[in-house]
């Protein structure tokens, strides 16, 4: 599609751009000092979890199903939290481990696990020649970060609205064997907010691999980050999985860290029932036994599903006016210019931005130029290359809307200088 500025004559276009740079000049000298970067929730929306910290006082009663959470011992975690990790990740509370505050650091240490000792039977992947990781982009730059340290070749499959391109997807895996696996952020993707087709779901689940060893970090982070009353529904992966004969492809994980404390939330893994064997065997070398009286007061603050849904309408509260915020601000903006397409998710905590073709960096250093931080373009695809430079990650959720407000006027003034000067530089 052309661009407003490509469709205008010279004289038209240049005084365009003299009109643009001049807003430009007046926005600098304004001395802004905005954030568009940070994916974490406000200071007040993290509050509303406070009343959590008030459930365990010193006469608090400490057990959970006869377990002390008090002492050492019981290293998948405590009853209760697994029954709630089973209910979030869909899978029974046998086939979970409940875990310190972080799945990115679960992630790691299954996936260096695999790096160093293999997968059961096969060889360890430190030990071949290449080996491959399919990243769904625009994606999540700290899974890019955990392969590339290991030196895994990370390779770029587009995202579609319906989740990976999955023709591409399968016609990867089934014809080469050093690809051993992939990221999945299945609901409210980071950071394009979609949630993946069922068709998605059991393609991924069923598809032919040419790797025995492959799997699939199922990040569910934004599984209950819903901003309406219509949550988008994602398919159960392990009953297709479970179906096929493909359990063990599984790895999912989640995180309380934006519904109670990021960073100070509580972890969980599910899988088959052999990965989680062998998973636990592995963590439980480095670790006597996570933090559980952590456990204990969030399943006394949110004992069920249920309750952390109820807990996430609270959230939404915050969520929902910064994202109608970004939607607005936008369409005014840009809408109907041809300069830009954005998404407008349902839950989680980003909007994909796109600008055109080779715009990108330039728009995020003219908006820095401007008092405003962004995500650093490229950082939604593998090595912080975006093969276009179209892509911008917004992440709506920290600033206050008037603080938004102003930081979308910037990015939007951005988007409009650096159109007209490409449109002028392609004719150059
Ligand atoms: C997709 C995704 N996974 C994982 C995380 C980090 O989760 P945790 O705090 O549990 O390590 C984030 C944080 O932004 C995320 O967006």
């Amino acid at each position: 599609m052309q661009t407003i500025y490509q469709k205008m004559g010279p004289a038209e276009l240049d005084a365009a751009i003299s009109d643009l740079e001049a807003q430009v000049a007046e926005v600098k000298a304004r001395g802004l000092a905005l954030d568009m970067a940070r994916g974490k929730p406000s200071p007040a929306q993290v509050d509303i979890s406070r009343p959590m910290l008030d459930i365990l006082g010193s006469d608090a009663d400490l057990t959970d199903g006869g377990v002390d959470c008090s002492n050492y011992g019981c290293f998948e975690g405590i009853p209760s939290a697994r029954r709630l990790a089973g209910e979030f990740l869909g899978v029974p509370a046998e086939q979970t481990i409940v875990l310190g505050a972080s799945s990115l650091n679960i992630m790691q240490s299954v996936i260096v696990h695999y790096w160093e000792k293999g997968v059961p039977g096969c060889t360890p992947w430190h030990k071949l020649e290449d080996v491959k990781w399919l990243c769904p982009a625009p994606g999540y730059d700290r899974h890019f970060g955990l392969t590339q340290d290991l030196g895994i070749e990370n390779v770029p499959v587009r995202m579609t609205e319906t989740g990976p391109d999955m023709d591409e997807v399968e016609r990867l895996v089934a014809s080469d064997p050093s690809i051993k696996g992939m990221f999945c952020v299945p609901k409210y993707s980071n950071p394009t907010g979609v949630t993946y087709s069922d068709e998605t779901v059991r393609r991924l689940a069923t598809m032919e691999c040419a790797a025995p060893d492959f799997r699939i970090v199922w990040d569910n982070a934004y599984a209950v980050h819903d901003f309406g009353d219509e949550p988008e529904v994602l398919a159960n992966v392990f009953d297709y999985a479970r179906e096929a004969g493909n359990e063990d492809r599984i790895l999912a994980v989640a995180s309380t860290s934006k519904i109670t404390f990021p960073g100070a939330g509580i972890a969980f893994f599910g899988s088959s029932p052999a990965n989680v064997t062998e998973v636990a065997n592995t963590l439980k070398v480095g670790l006597i036994s996570a933090n559980k009286l952590n456990q204990l007061q969030h399943v006394r603050f949110m004992p069920t599903l249920d309750d952390v849904r109820a807990h996430m309408r609270k959230h939404a509260e915050f969520l929902r006016p910064r994202f109608a915020c970004v939607e607005r601000r936008l369409e005014e903006g840009l809408g109907g210019t041809g300069c830009a397409t954005w998404t407008h998710p349902n839950g989680g905590y980003f909007v994909s931005f796109d600008g055109p073709e080779g715009s990108a960096k330039r728009v995020g250093a003219l908006c820095a130029e401007m008092g405003v931080k962004l995500t650093p373009a490229g950082a939604t695809w593998p090595g912080g290359k975006d093969p276009r430079d179209t892509n911008i990650r917004i992440a709506p959720s920290y600033p206050s809307v008037e603080e938004l407000e102003a930081a979308l006027d910037v990015l939007v003034l951005a988007v409009k200088l650096v159109s007209a000067q490409l449109a002028r530089d392609e004719r150059a």
